[in-house]
């Protein structure tokens, strides 16, 4: 018998029952939703809606409950509506005065809102954490990598001159604000829906900010409709997930390119690679490539989120219980990627000296040899042509700009002189770019101290 079941003639269908019901994706949530239960019946009690016998057979209930859970004694029913439905009526069996008093002055509506706040609350903090470990793994690997030049480029075109570090260090920025972004939305987040009732509150003396004390949360909603029908908080974390995810992929392809034989910058280690069935030679990237499929489901459970909540009148729907399937899948996704992505990051192997041969070639300090002419007095569209000219002269000629004579140059324009070869070397072009923030290896060392100091304060 469902514990709604006083205005019901008959048993629900059995295939409703299934269908409408959520367990066996919500009980997950059954830390949270005790936690919650319990500052509620404290608050019942303080207030003098229960007595202390009852909150002290709830406490001891919920707290047999949870330990029967985790030793596994206790099984979740997958008959059960949801997790909500399961665990009163399990405290019930224990405790049947006391269990009953537990849902006055509450619904499930702003129950499953709380559970689901603080669910994502502790999840935010690991994930959280993953993203620490994986800036650290690459500032360990870009401090090793300040000094090894390799081509940057544009549009996948050889551009300029920057060194591995710096190209690592740009994935640590973006990961970086990914940290951040968490923590905004765990601070939107971190506020207590409880006493929203079904929807309109209750007309019991609660208290709901020492609720929200007792759950360390930083104030309530004020809002009892949107307090049970907000899902904001659900789609930005999704948001920020999807972009986690979308800074992974595009590393994982970076990665797949690095270790083709058409670039062959990295190896993986062995232990992070596979064999094909057929092909006796083959080191694939497979983890890098899931990563960047396994995208797209977060890209897609984001999207679910949004389109779910987007013609919803206030307040609660049942539509709402399909937030936590997408979101959940979100959130494995996410803790499922960190940690392989990062230890194949940290057992990779890199050839400075294939990243050293590919930067010699493709004219990627035809800046540099326009500048050199630029600071003789040129203007710089002009030095620009005059390079344009000279690189076209190098691609008919199979030369590079650093083994073109002087002649040559100088028929070109008369400002070059022997100095232009030391201006153009790549260790120079890439040595005295110290701007902040600039591939140079002190501007790298820099960014890596910074990053350090402030992933210091993120801790
Ligand atoms: N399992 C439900 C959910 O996840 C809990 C809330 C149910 N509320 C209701 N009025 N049926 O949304």
């Amino acid at each position: 018998m469902a514990l709604w079941a006083g205005r019901f003639k008959k048993e629900i269908n059995e295939d409703v029952n299934a269908f409408n019901s959520s367990i066996s994706f919500d009980a997950r949530m059954y830390k949270h939703d005790i936690m919650g239960s319990k500052a509620h019946a404290k608050m019942l009690c303080k207030q003098g809606i229960i007595d202390e016998n009852n909150l002290n057979e709830i406490l001891t209930g919920l707290d047999e409950i949870l330990a029967d859970l985790e030793s596994g004694e206790l099984l979740f029913d997958p008959n059960a509506e949801d997790i909500h439905m399961f665990i009163e009526s399990e405290l019930t069996k224990k405790y049947p005065i006391s269990g009953k008093k537990l849902h006055t002055a509450r619904s499930r509506n702003d129950q499953v809102a709380l559970d689901l706040r603080l669910y994502t609350r502790d999840e935010i903090k690991e994930i959280r954490q993953m993203l620490i470990d994986i800036i650290e793994v690459i500032m360990d690997q870009a401090s090793k990598h300040t000094e090894t030049i390799m081509c940057g480029y544009t549009h996948l075109q050889r551009a300029q001159p920057i060194t591995f570090g710096h190209h690592l260090m740009a994935y640590a920025q973006m990961f970086y604000r990914d940290i951040t972004r968490l923590d905004d939305c765990f601070d939107r987040m971190n506020v207590s829906p409880l006493g929203s009732g079904a929807l309109a509150t209750t007309t019991y003396p609660i208290d709901r900010y020492y609720v929200a004390q007792q759950l360390d949360m930083k104030d309530i909603c004020h809002n009892s409709l949107d307090g049970v029908s907000d899902r904001d908080y659900a789609i930005e974390l999704a948001n920020d997930l999807a972009l986690i995810m979308t800074h992974l992929s595009r590393f994982s392809e970076e990665m797949i390119l690095w270790c083709s034989w058409e670039y062959k910058y990295i190896e993986l280690d062995d232990a992070y690679a596979t064999g094909s069935s057929i092909m006796p030679q083959k080191k694939n990237p497979d983890i890098a490539e899931l990563v960047r499929g396994k995208t797209a489901r977060v890209i897609g459970d984001n999207n679910a989120l949004l389109t779910m909540m987007k013609g919803l009148p206030l307040a609660y729907n049942k539509d709402m219980q399909e937030d936590k399937e997408a979101l959940f899948d979100a959130i494995d996704t996410v803790k499922l990627c960190l940690p392989v992505f990062t230890d194949m990051l940290r057992t990779m192997k890199v050839y400075p000296k294939k990243m050293r041969e590919f930067a010699a070639k493709g004219f990627i300090n035809a800046t540099d040899c326009a500048d050199y002419l630029v600071k003789h007095g040129k203007a710089f569209r002009d030095a620009y042509k005059t390079v344009g000219q000279l690189v076209a002269y190098c691609i008919d000629h199979d030369e590079v700009l650093e083994t073109l004579s002087l002649d040559v140059y100088k028929s070109y324009d008369e400002t070059f002189e022997e100095s232009v070869y030391e201006a153009i070397s790549l260790d120079t072009c890439v040595k005295n770019r110290l701007v902040d923030g600039g591939p140079s290896p002190e501007a790298v060392k820099k960014s890596i101290q910074l990053m350090k100091d402030q992933l210091e304060v993120l801790k």
